[in-house]
């Protein structure tokens, strides 16, 4: 295997990359440090990567970058870049996720076309499904995204299932539900509460706290995501969650147990895009990658904590 990872200097990104070179896989890893939260942060991530064994760093923009140079001899794409965040993603910044989710996705799957790729595995996202589906989603569900950043990550995906019936790009869409651990994003939730308890600052909930997410931990969303590159079916989708479903507000009960620290909350209003409810049907993913999470939550929050703890500020 020869694999691009790209978005390689972020959360998951970086641990894949870290995950592939570990079993002596050469990995070519993009990012182009979107200043959508702070470069050192990537930096860091990307820190454990420089020097490895088999590990080369580019620094560039998919949009503008040749890929025809950046694919050369490799046989597995991960396609984790994007611009995340859900909330974020209406108004104006709405032209970012259409350049970071769509564009750069068809360029990237366009580049593909002819070359011979194993696998190409596009990171999709929970938010593809909306609010008015059965629970537990299910990947054939009539999917009506809520968030503008989904109706992005929709889009890119629906991308990724032409190229592969139109001109064999052998791509695979794994649905992260709300990932954390160590190196999780500074804008997601775990990350802010666990800073707002070491520094005895309030946290704010949006809405009353009762809606869910089925929380994945990075380590079972890495696993997941190299067996769609290794096994994965052309043209497939699999939800990839870890089974881990609570509220907002058990959470918050679980941080404060693990941090030792009182959490004070602040409440806001609900935020639009924001789904009430996320709950993963994995047996397909179960079934065809021998997905099988296995960081349960308290666990997973401990990593987090420590991760946070050891970690500078802007980290
Ligand atoms: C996360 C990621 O940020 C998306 O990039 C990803 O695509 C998505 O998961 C997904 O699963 O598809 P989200 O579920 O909003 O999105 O993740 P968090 O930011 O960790 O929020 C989790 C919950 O905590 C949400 O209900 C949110 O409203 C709540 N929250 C978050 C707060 O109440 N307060 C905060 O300060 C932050």
């Amino acid at each position: 295997m020869k694999a691009l990872v790209t978005g390689v200097a972020g959360f998951v990104g970086s641990h894949l990359a870290a995950t592939l070179l570990a079993e002596r896989r050469a990995v070519v890893g993009v990012d182009c440090f979107t200043d959508y939260y702070p470069r050192p942060v990537k930096e860091a991530n990307l820190s454990t990567l420089i020097g490895q064994p088999g590990f080369q760093f580019v620094e560039a923009r998919l949009q503008e970058a040749d890929l025809g140079i950046l694919l050369d001899g490799v046989t597995h794409v991960f396609h984790l870049a994007a611009q995340a965040g859900v909330r974020k993603s209406w108004g104006a910044d709405f032209a970012v996720y259409t350049s970071n989710n769509i564009e750069a996705t068809q360029k990237l799957l366009e580049a593909s076309v002819g070359h011979p790729l194993e696998r190409f595995v596009y990171a999709s996202s929970s938010s593809v499904y909306g609010d008015h589906v059965a629970l537990p989603m299910r990947e054939d569900a009539y999917l009506q995204p809520l968030s503008p950043y989904g109706v992005s990550k929709l889009a890119a995906e629906h991308l990724a299932s032409l190229y592969w019936e139109n001109h064999g790009v052998p791509a695979v869409s794994v649905r992260y539900f709300t990932v954390y651990g160590p190196r999780q994003r500074p804008d997601m939730g775990f990350h802010r509460f666990f800073r707002a308890a070491l520094e005895g600052l309030p946290v704010t909930v949006y809405g009353d706290g009762e809606q869910t997410r089925d929380f994945t931990f990075v380590a079972d969303a890495v696993a997941a995501t190299r067996a769609a590159g290794l096994i994965g079916r052309p043209g497939g989708v699999y939800n990839v969650g870890g089974g881990s479903r609570v509220t907002v507000n058990q959470v918050l009960d679980l941080i404060g147990r693990v941090s030792g620290r009182p959490i004070e909350i602040r409440r806001a209003s609900p935020q639009k895009g924001d789904v009430r409810h996320t709950y993963a049907d994995t047996t397909k993913a179960r079934d065809e990658l021998g997905f099988n999470p296995l960081v349960k939550l308290e666990e997973g929050l401990r990593q987090q904590f420590q991760w946070q703890q050891a970690a500078p500020r802007q980290v």
